[in-house]
This record gives structure tokens, C-alpha cells and sequence, in this order.
């Protein structure tokens, strides 16, 4: 009688905890001035759910999407940070709560300002006591091999690392033609080894991180810079280097300062970060009193709005796709969505090589977790589309898809017929999440040809 009892409380409170991480940590919408003790249990869920398939649940960078993924996700046990605001190099709350906030560019770390405030603030307490816990781990472990062993409050101590003084920001000034010559030639002299004359980074191919996987020097003309092109940001990062990387840390006077700066920043192409950028979109489909049709060249195209989606690939290589455009219709029985991207080498065959995809996929949770190798797969209905079978249009049940390469471009049509279930679609109040793939068979195998989004929202047409 106990026994069973006892049993059902346990299933209970087991499905309880289903739904709780089902929900996206919905009961972890703490206020910020949530007690620490809450505050590690919410932020050890959301970790658990939206971090674990690239960090590892002991966040030594070790999950299992990890393997594909280039540059390789953040092993907390090592302490390093990159995107630091410190004297000392120890990110403060803030740099980490940016960092979770922002995502990386550059890599797959994928931007999470779709968290609230309050979740945001739990998983930056969570990261900070996973590394202060690994590196206790580490400390006990090396005391025990070297016979003098060490208690768990002592390691702990050792571990933990405050954050030192901000570095100073000199106030702004206006780049003059002086202060450009000036920076030039600090940069000349200090940077160019490293990130080359004319700031491509492609010189060295021979650095390494505190892991011992390869890094490059940023290109700083493709505006990929990972903690943003903000000339605070790159203040930070020439001051406080980028600790675990072999970027150095410059000790500089503040004139020195404003003037490598101001060089670094002309170097960089306009509207080339924003571009690369991925951010959470809303799409609303637009009414057409057209009919839809999947032909990609139809006039019906020309009248709905484009918008650019950027994209993230699993590996960071010259064959990325940066991103699309997408255009969204719907007339009386179908939704209609078309992708235009660029690519010089459509579904060119080969060793090593993969055939060229695209796919959308649906799901009905408000937030997902980010569809990258290694996560729970949350999709309820999947649109794929591959290359090789050309451009005639595939219908599989109650969809159809066709695409074209035209002038460089691929122009993809998928076209679901709304008779069937649309409020999968997003054509309910409630709406859809929707994430998209698109694969550059040229850039190899498929998961290093892979690039993903963000789960983006799909609403009802208004
Ligand atoms: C798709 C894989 C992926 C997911 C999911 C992911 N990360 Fe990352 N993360 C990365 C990669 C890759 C890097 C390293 C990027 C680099 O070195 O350029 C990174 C780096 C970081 C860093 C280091 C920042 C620094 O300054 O060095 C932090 C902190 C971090 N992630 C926290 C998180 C948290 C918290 C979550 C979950 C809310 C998360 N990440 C989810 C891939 C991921
Ligand atoms: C020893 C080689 C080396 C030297 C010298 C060097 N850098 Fe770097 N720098 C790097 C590497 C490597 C990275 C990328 C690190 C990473 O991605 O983890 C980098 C990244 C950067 C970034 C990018 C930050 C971001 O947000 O992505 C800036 C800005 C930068 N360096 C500026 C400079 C300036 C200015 C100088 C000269 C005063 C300089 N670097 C000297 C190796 C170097």
C-alpha cells in the first residue's frame, strides 16, 4: 500500500518536472531578485535544457553536438573567458549575462535574448558555479596526486576568482585623418603579425587556444567580431585580450588606445556585422488574393516582402551560407514560403562532398530547444528539399516544393496545403516556432556544410 502510494508520488512529481523542462523552464521566470538558492535550481534547468547539447551537463565542453561544431563550445573547467571586461580577466555578471544574451559570432553559440531577465541571471550564476565546481574538481584532484589532500570548503575557496577593477574607457572622439595615421602605425607594429597588413587574419595558421585547438585572428573586414564591433567592445578586447586565446592583453595610454581602435574600426565593412547577426523574428504570412503556386518564378513573388534571416553554420568555413531571403504568403487553402540564397556552385557531386538542401521545420513549443546535433528533437513537422532531385516539384502528402538555381541564386518554393492541420502552421493564435537549414554540398560532409537558425515565431496572417 506504501509502496504503491509512494510509487504514484514519484510518477507524479516525475511528469511535474517533464512539463516544467517541457515549458522551457517556465517556472524559472524569476524576478531578479530571486534568492540565490532558487535561482541555481532554475538556472540549472534552463543550463540543463538549453546548454547541455554543446557545454556538456559538467560544462566541460564536451556535449554531445560538440563534435561537429568548430570552433568547439567553451570548456568551463578552464576558468578562461574571452568577451572580459576586467583588469584581471575574470568576466564580471554582466560579461557573461551579454555573452548568453548576445551568442558568439564567429561560432555556433547561438544569441539568447528570447530568455527572460530572470532566466538570463540563473544561467549566469549556474555557469559561474559550474566553473567554480570543475576547477575545485580539478584543484582536490591534483592535492590528492600530490599527497597532500585537500577538503572540499578549501578547494572551493581556491577556486573561486573575483572579478577585478573594469577596465577604464577613455572618453569618445571623432577619428581625424591624425589619429587614423597614429592607429595605422601602433597597428603596424603590434597587430599586423598576427592579423595581417590588411587586416584579413589569414597569416598564421599556427595558434592555438588554451585547448590546443586551432584559432585564427579575426578578419576584421568581415565584421565577424565576437564580442560585438562596438568601439567599447573592441576597447575591451585589446586591453583585457581575450583570455584562453593567444590574443594579448596592451597595457596602453589612452591615446594609443582611441587611435588603434579608430584603425581597427575603419578596417571593418559597413553593415557587414548586422548582416551576420541573427536575432529572434516574428513572420506574419501575407494575405494574397493570388493563387500560390510552388513554381519559384512566379509573378505572385513579386509582390511580398523579403526579409534577410541570418544563419549560423556548424562550422565556421569559407562555403558558410550568412543567410536568406525569406518571403511568406498564404491565399484561401495554402501557406507558401519561399528561400532565395546565393551559391556559385549548385549541387556540384563529389568525394567528400554533400548534395545541397533546405529545409524548414515547425514546432508547436514557444521555445524550443536550439536545433543543433545533440538536442531533444522538438520538431512536429519537417520540410526538407535536396537539390539532386532537381527542379521538378516534389509532393509529398499535402506539400509541394520546387526550386531553381537562376543567376547564381536558389529560389525554393514549399507549399503546404492548409487544409490539413494549419494550426501547425502557425495559422492559430497561439502560432508556431519555425527554424530553417539550408546545406552548401561544396563545403564537405553533411555536418560540416550545415547551417542552422534560430527557432524564429510564425503568427497568424494579420
Ligand atoms: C549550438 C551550440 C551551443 C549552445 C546551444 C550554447 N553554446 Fe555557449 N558556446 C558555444 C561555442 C561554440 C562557444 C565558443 C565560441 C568561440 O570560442 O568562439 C560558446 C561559448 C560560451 C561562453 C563563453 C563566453 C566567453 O566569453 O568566452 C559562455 C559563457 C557560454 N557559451 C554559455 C552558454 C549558455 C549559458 C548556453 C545555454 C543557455 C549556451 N552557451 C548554449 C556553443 C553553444
Ligand atoms: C599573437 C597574435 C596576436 C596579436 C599580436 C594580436 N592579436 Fe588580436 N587576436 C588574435 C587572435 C588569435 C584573436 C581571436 C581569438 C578568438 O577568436 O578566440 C584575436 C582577436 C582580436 C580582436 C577581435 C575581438 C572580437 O570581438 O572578436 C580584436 C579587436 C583584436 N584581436 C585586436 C588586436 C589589436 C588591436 C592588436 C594589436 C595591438 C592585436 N589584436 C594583436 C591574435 C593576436
Amino acid at each position: 500500500m506504501t509502496t504503491l502510494s509512494t510509487q504514484r508520488l514519484a510518477l507524479r512529481t516525475g511528469l511535474g518536472l517533464v512539463a516544467l523542462v517541457l515549458a522551457g523552464g517556465a517556472a524559472c521566470t524569476s524576478s531578479p531578485t530571486q534568492t540565490s538558492a532558487p535561482r541555481r535550481v532554475c538556472g540549472r534547468m534552463l543550463y540543463e535544457r538549453h546548454c547541455t547539447s554543446c557545454h556538456g551537463s559538467a560544462g566541460l565542453g564536451d556535449g554531445p553536438g560538440a563534435g561537429v561544431l568548430e570552433p568547439k563550445p567553451r570548456d568551463f573547467s578552464k576558468g578562461t573567458f574571452r568577451l572580459v571586461s576586467t583588469e584581471n580577466g575574470v568576466p564580471t555578471d554582466d560579461d557573461l549575462y551579454q555573452v548568453i544574451t548576445r551568442g558568439i559570432l564567429g561560432s555556433a553559440m547561438p544569441p539568447h535574448d528570447h530568455l527572460s531577465h530572470g532566466e538570463r541571471l540563473a544561467l549566469v550564476t549556474y555557469v559561474r558555479g559550474l566553473t567554480r565546481s570543475r576547477r575545485a574538481d580539478i584543484a582536490q584532484a591534483q592535492a590528492a596526486d600530490e599527497g597532500s589532500p585537500m577538503t572540499r570548503e578549501a578547494a572551493l575557496e581556491a577556486a573561486f576568482e573575483l572579478p577585478g577593477p573594469p577596465v577604464e574607457l577613455p572618453a569618445a572622439v571623432a577619428p581625424s585623418a591624425e589619429l587614423l595615421a597614429q592607429g595605422r602605425q601602433l597597428y603596424v607594429n603590434s597587430c599586423a603579425s598576427c592579423h595581417d597588413l590588411d587586416g584579413t587574419g589569414g597569416l598564421r595558421h599556427d595558434m592555438v587556444d588554451d585547448k590546443g585547438r586551432p584559432v585564427f585572428a579575426r578578419d576584421f573586414t568581415a565584421g565577424i567580431l565576437k564580442g560585438g564591433s562596438d568601439p567599447a567592445e573592441i576597447h575591451r578586447r585589446i586591453r583585457c585580450g581575450m583570455p584562453g586565446s593567444p590574443m594579448p592583453a596592451y597595457d596602453l595610454p589612452d591615446d594609443d588606445a582611441l587611435a588603434l581602435n579608430a584603425y581597427v574600426t575603419s578596417l571593418i565593412r559597413p553593415q557587414a556585422q548586422s548582416r551576420l547577426t541573427q536575432v529572434h523574428m516574428a513572420f506574419a504570412p501575407t494575405e494574397t488574393d493570388d493563387v500560390l503556386s510552388a513554381d519559384p518564378a512566379s509573378s505572385v513573388w513579386d509582390t511580398v516582402d523579403a526579409r534577410w534571416v541570418a544563419m549560423a553554420p556548424l562550422q565556421w568555413t569559407d562555403h558558410r551560407v550568412p543567410g536568406f531571403l525569406v518571403q511568406m504568403a498564404r491565399d484561401d487553402v495554402s501557406l507558401g514560403i519561399r528561400l532565395t540564397w546565393e551559391d556559385s556552385t549548385p549541387h556540384s557531386g563529389g568525394q567528400n562532398i554533400s548534395s545541397d538542401t533546405a529545409a524548414i521545420r515547425l514546432s508547436a513549443l514557444n521555445i524550443p530547444q536550439f536545433f543543433c546535433p545533440g538536442r531533444t528533437d522538438e520538431t512536429q513537422e519537417a520540410w526538407e528539399w535536396n537539390a539532386e532531385s532537381g527542379t521538378s516539384s516534389i509532393i509529398q502528402g499535402q506539400m509541394a516544393m520546387q526550386g531553381r538555381h537562376h543567376r547564381g541564386f536558389y529560389e525554393l518554393v514549399f507549399l503546404r496545403d492548409l487544409s490539413r492541420l494549419p494550426e501547425r502552421m502557425g495559422m492559430s493564435p497561439q502560432g508556431a516556432s519555425v527554424t530553417f537549414e539550408i546545406r552548401n554540398g561544396v563545403a564537405g560532409v553533411p555536418d560540416r556544410s550545415q547551417n542552422i537558425t534560430v527557432w524564429h515565431r510564425l503568427e497568424e496572417a494579420p
